[in-house]
C-alpha cells in the first residue's frame, strides 16, 4: 500500500472508529488471507500486515511494502505504512467482482522487497446489501373469467444480487380473494383459488413480495395487475319479468307500446343484447314488431279490440354469443268506440191490418254493438209522429209496438227509422229503415159524391138514353174499394123501378128503360145502392130523383064546345044582349104544362067579325057591341086554341050562336047541323061507326071464345105472357143482382119485351073506350034511338 497517504488515513481511522473488522488471519506459505466485508468505507482497516507478518512496523516502509491488485486498475486496498494496517482504499462491491458466485476472492499482491516476499489473497465477504428485485415493477396478466379453479399463472421470480442467505428466500402474496401463491424452487405461480367474475371485479391488483434471508431482511415487491377478461357467462336479464302495457285499439302504426330492456353483464359482443319475439302467433307478428336493438315494441298493424282484447308476447333477449332469456309482455287493448251499433230486424209482421189494436207487437228488433262497456250501451229510438214505439224487451231486444189506430186510407205505409246510439264518446249511431205497410180492411163503405142526385129528362125520351150517372168512392183497397152500383127495389106508380131505370153496375150510369111521359108522371125517386166487393160488403145508398120535363106533345083539347065536326051545339044569345055581355066560353085544356099548356084563344073566322070577341086567355066569348036587329040570327065562330109551346100546337072548334030569345023560335035547328060540310063528316062517321061496331063485335066474340077456352084449359094464353120463360131471356140474365138490375144493355131489351105485351091489352082497351065514346057522341048528335037499342 502506498505510504504517502498518511494524513488521509488518519482522518479515516478517527472518523470510523466504530467500524468492526472481521477478518481471519492466515499465514501459510507466506500467503496472507483477509476476509473483508463488501461495501466498507474507505479507510476501513482490513488487517494489520506488520502484525500478521511479524514484522516491525518500520520495516514496512523500508521494505517498500505495497499492494498490487492483480489485473486490476483499481486499487482497492492501501497500506498504512506507519501502522501497518491494510485499509480499504476504494469501495468494494462483491456483486461487482463475483456476481452470483458464492465465494468471492479478490486477488492482490503484497509486495515486500529485500527480500522479495509476495503475499496475497483477499476474501470478500457478502453483506445483504441488495434487495430482492423483480424485473418489472408491474406485471400485467390477463385472465379470462372463465378460468377454472386451480389454474396456474407463472410469475417471473425476483432476483437478489446477494448470495446465500442474502439472496431471495421466500415470496409472499398479499391476501386476496382469488389467488394464492405456489412457489416451487424458482417457479412462482399464481394459483386461482376462487373463480373470477369480471362482472364483479374487472381488475385485480396483487402485491407480490419477495424476501431475502439477510439480516436485516430486505424485500422487493411487484404489483401483479390481473385483468379479468370477459367470458359470456351472463345471459341478458330483463328489467322486468312481465311487462304490462295497455294500448287503445286503432292506435296508429308506429305507436310505441312498451319498451323492454334487458342488460347483459358481459361486455362486448357478449353483452350485446338484441331483442326478438319468442314464439308468437302469426297474428301478433302482423300487429307488433320489436326493435332488435332498442327493444321497443311498436304497432305495425291494425289493433282491434273486438278481435282480441289482449296479447301475451314472449320476448327474447339474446346476447352476441347466443345466451338468451325471456320475458313476458302483456298488452291489454283498451276499447275505443269504433263500432257503431247494428240494428237487426229479427221479425216483422209486414202488412199490418189496419184494424190492429194499439199495443200490438209488429216487429222485433235486435241491436248489437261490438264495443264493450259503455261503448256497447245502446239506446234505440224511432222517429216521432208515427203510430209506433219501441218497447225495450229482454237484453238488446226491442219490440216494435203500435201506439194508435192505423188507417190505411190515410197512411198506407210507414218508413220507420230505427236509430241506435251507443254511449261512447263520441257516440256512434246507425239507423235502419223498416218499411211497414198497412193491409186493408174493408172499413169504408162507398160514399156517393153527392147526397142526392137529380136527373132531368124530357119526356118522350128514347128508351136506353142516359139520364145521369152516380159515383161513389170507396177508399179501400182493391175489391174492398171496388164499387158496384145497383138499383134498390122499389115501385114507381105501382111498377117496379127496374122497369123505368137501369143502372150500369160498373159505371153508375143510369139509363132510362122506357120512354117517359110527362103527362103520366112528372118525377119519381129511385134509390141507388153502391156496394163494395169486400167481405162482408159495405154499402150505402143515394136517392136519385128523376124529373121529367114537359115537351109540347099535346095539343090543346077543347072540352067545350065539342070539337069541330060534332058541333050540333048552339048557344043562345039574347037579342037584348048588350055589348060586352058574356055569350059563351070556350073551355080547353092542355095535358102539357107550363107554357105548353098556356092556352090562348083566337077567333079565326066569324060570320060577323066585330060582333064577338074572345078573351085571349079566358076563352070567354063576349059581344063586342049591342045586338041589333040587323044582325043575322045565326052566327058562326071558328075558335082556334093555341098553346104556347115551341112549336105551338092548336085546336079549333066551331061555335054556333043563335041570336034569339026563345029556343022555339029556332025552326031550322036541323038545318044548322046539316050544312054541306057536316053531311060529309056525318057520312064518314057512319062509316067509322059501322067498322068500329064490326070490330067491336068481333072482339066480343073473341073474348067470349077465349073465356070459353080458358075454362077448359086455363093458363094458355094470358098467363104465358106474364110468366116469361127463362129460355126467352138473354144468357146474361142470370147475372142480374137481387134487385133485378141488368148489366149493360140487356135489361133494356128485356123490359121492352115484357112492356109490349102489356101495351097490346092497353090498345084493345083503347079501342073499346073509343068505340064507346064514338057511340055515345053519335047518339047525342043523331038522336038515333035505334042505335042505342042496337047497343042494348
Ligand atoms: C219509404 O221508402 C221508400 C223507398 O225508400 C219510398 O219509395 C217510399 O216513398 C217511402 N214511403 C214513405 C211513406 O215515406
Ligand atoms: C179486404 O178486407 C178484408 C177484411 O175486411 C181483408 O181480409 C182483405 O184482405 C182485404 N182485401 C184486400 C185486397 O186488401
Ligand atoms: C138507404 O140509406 C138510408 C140512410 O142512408 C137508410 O136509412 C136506409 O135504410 C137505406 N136503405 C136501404 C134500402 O138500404
Amino acid at each position: 500500500c502506498p505510504s504517502g497517504e498518511g494524513s488521509e488515513l488518519r482522518w479515516f481511522l478517527q472518523s470510523c472508529g466504530f467500524v468492526f473488522f472481521f477478518f481471519v488471519l492466515q499465514y501459510a506459505h507466506g500467503d496472507l488471507s483477509y476476509s473483508v466485508q463488501e461495501e466498507l468505507k474507505r479507510g476501513s482497516v482490513i488487517g494489520n500486515i506488520a502484525k500478521d507478518l511479524g514484522l516491525e512496523v518500520g520495516s514496512l516502509s523500508v521494505r517498500k511494502a505495497r499492494v498490487d491488485m492483480e489485473g486490476n486498475d483499481r486499487q482497492y486496498c492501501g497500506i498504512n505504512l506507519r501502522s501497518g494496517d491494510l485499509m480499504v482504499a476504494e469501495r468494494i462491491d462483491r456483486e461487482e467482482h463475483c456476481g452470483e458466485e458464492p465465494s468471492c476472492v479478490l486477488k492482490f499482491d503484497l509486495l515486500l522487497e529485500n527480500p522479495l516476499e509476495l503475499h496475497r489473497f483477499l476474501h470478500i465477504q457478502d453483506i445483504n446489501d441488495n434487495s430482492p428485485q423483480f424485473k418489472e415493477e408491474l406485471i400485467n396478466i390477463e385472465i379470462r373469467e372463465s378460468a377454472d379453479r386451480g389454474a396456474r399463472f407463472v410469475i417471473e421470480e425476483a432476483h437478489d444480487a446477494d448470495v446465500g442467505q442474502n439472496s431471495v428466500q421466500q415470496y409472499s402474496l398479499k391476501k386476496n380473494d382469488n389467488f394464492i401463491l405456489a412457489v416451487d424452487g424458482n417457479t412462482i405461480e399464481l394459483v386461482l383459488e376462487k373463480e373470477l367474475d369480471r362482472e364483479k371485479q374487472q381488475e385485480i391488483n396483487l402485491l407480490l413480495t419477495a424476501l431475502d434471508g439477510g439480516s436485516p431482511q430486505r424485500s422487493g415487491t411487484v404489483v401483479i395487475h390481473v385483468t379479468v377478461l370477459d367470458a359470456n357467462d351472463n345471459a341478458p336479464v330483463f328489467s322486468q319479468a312481465v311487462y304490462k302495457a295497455s294500448l287503445p285499439e286503432n292506435s296508429p302504426v308506429d305507436t310505441v307500446v312498451v319498451t323492454v330492456s334487458a342488460t347483459d353483464a358481459d361486455e362486448g359482443v357478449n353483452g350485446d343484447v338484441t331483442y326478438e319475439f319468442g314464439h308468437v302467433t302469426e297474428d301478433v307478428k302482423k300487429i307488433f314488431s320489436i326493435d332488435r336493438k332498442v327493444g321497443e315494441i311498436r304497432v305495425i298493424g291494425a289493433v282491434d279490440y273486438e278481435t282480441s282484447t289482449s296479447f301475451e308476447i314472449r320476448v327474447k333477449a339474446k346476447d352476441g354469443l347466443g345466451l338468451s332469456s325471456y320475458a313476458k309482455v302483456i298488452i291489454s287493448i283498451t276499447d275505443v268506440n269504433d263500432n257503431a251499433p247494428v240494428v237487426n230486424l229479427k221479425s216483422l209482421t209486414n202488412s199490418i191490418p189496419e184494424d190492429t189494436l194499439p199495443g200490438t207487437e209488429v216487429g222485433i228488433i235486435n241491436v248489437q254493438d261490438r264495443d264493450s262497456e259503455n261503448n256497447r250501451q245502446v239506446r234505440c229510438s224511432i222517429q216521432q209522429n208515427v203510430p209506433f214505439k219501441l218497447v225495450p224487451s229482454i237484453k238488446n231486444y226491442y219490440s216494435l209496438v203500435t201506439t194508435g189506430q192505423l188507417d190505411r186510407e190515410l197512411v198506407s205505409d210507414y218508413n220507420i227509422t230505427i236509430t241506435a246510439t251507443d254511449e261512447g264518446s263520441p257516440p256512434l249511431s246507425s239507423s235502419k229503415t223498416v218499411q211497414l205497410s198497412v193491409a186493408d180492411i174493408n172499413d169504408n163503405p162507398p160514399v156517393f159524391e153527392e147526397q142526392s142526385y137529380s136527373a132531368y129528362v124530357t119526356e118522350n125520351n128514347k128508351p136506353g138514353s142516359t139520364l145521369c150517372s152516380v159515383t161513389a168512392r170507396d177508399p179501400d183497397w182493391r175489391q174492398n174499394g171496388t164499387v158496384i152500383y145497383s138499383l134498390l127495389p122499389g115501385e114507381v106508380n105501382g111498377a117496379p123501378v127496374s122497369s123505368y131505370l137501369s143502372v150500369n153496375g160498373d159505371t153508375g150510369v143510369i139509363h132510362a128503360v122506357r120512354s117517359f111521359d110527362y103527362e103520366q108522371f112528372r118525377s119519381f125517386k129511385v134509390h141507388v145502392m153502391a156496394r163494395d166487393n169486400g167481405s162482408p160488403p159495405l154499402s150505402s145508398n143515394v136517392t136519385v130523383s128523376v124529373f121529367i120535363s114537359d115537351v109540347n106533345d099535346n095539343s090543346p083539347q077543347i072540352l067545350y064546345p065539342a070539337p069541330e065536326g060534332n058541333s050540333f051545339m048552339t048557344e043562345l044569345v039574347p037579342k037584348a044582349a048588350h055589348g060586352g055581355s058574356l055569350v059563351s066560353k070556350v073551355i080547353a085544356v092542355d095535358a102539357d104544362s107550363g107554357q105548353n099548356a098556356w092556352l090562348s084563344y083566337h077567333i079565326v073566322k066569324s060570320t060577323d067579325p066585330g060582333l064577338f070577341t074572345i078573351g085571349l086567355h079566358s076563352g070567354e066569348i063576349r059581344t063586342q057591341r049591342d045586338i041589333s036587329e040587323s044582325d043575322s040570327m045565326k052566327q058562326n065562330l071558328i075558335v082556334a086554341v093555341k098553346d104556347n109551346g115551341q112549336p105551338s100546337l092548336s085546336a079549333t072548334c066551331s061555335m054556333y050562336l043563335l041570336i034569339s030569345d026563345n029556343l022555339a023560335e029556332v025552326p031550322e035547328l036541323k038545318d044548322i047541323s046539316y050544312d054541306e060540310k057536316n053531311s060529309k063528316l056525318t057520312s064518314y062517321l057512319i062509316i067509322a061507326l059501322v067498322s068500329v061496331s064490326t070490330f067491336f063485335l068481333t072482339f066480343i066474340v073473341i073474348i067470349l071464345g077465349v073465356r070459353f077456352c080458358r075454362r077448359r084449359k086455363p093458363r094458355l094464353l094470358f098467363d104465358g105472357a106474364v110468366a116469361i120463360p127463362s129460355a126467352y131471356l138473354p144468357p146474361n140474365y142470370a147475372d142480374v143482382d137481387g134487385t133485378g138490375t141488368l148489366r149493360s144493355a140487356y135489361n133494356y131489351d128485356a123490359y121492352l119485351t115484357t112492356g109490349s105485351r102489356t101495351s097490346d091489352f092497353k090498345f084493345l082497351w083503347c079501342i073499346i073506350v073509343f068505340c064507346a065514346f064514338v057511340s055515345f057522341r053519335m047518339s047525342v048528335h043523331f038522336g038515333l034511338n035505334q042505335f042505342f037499342r042496337f047497343f042494348d
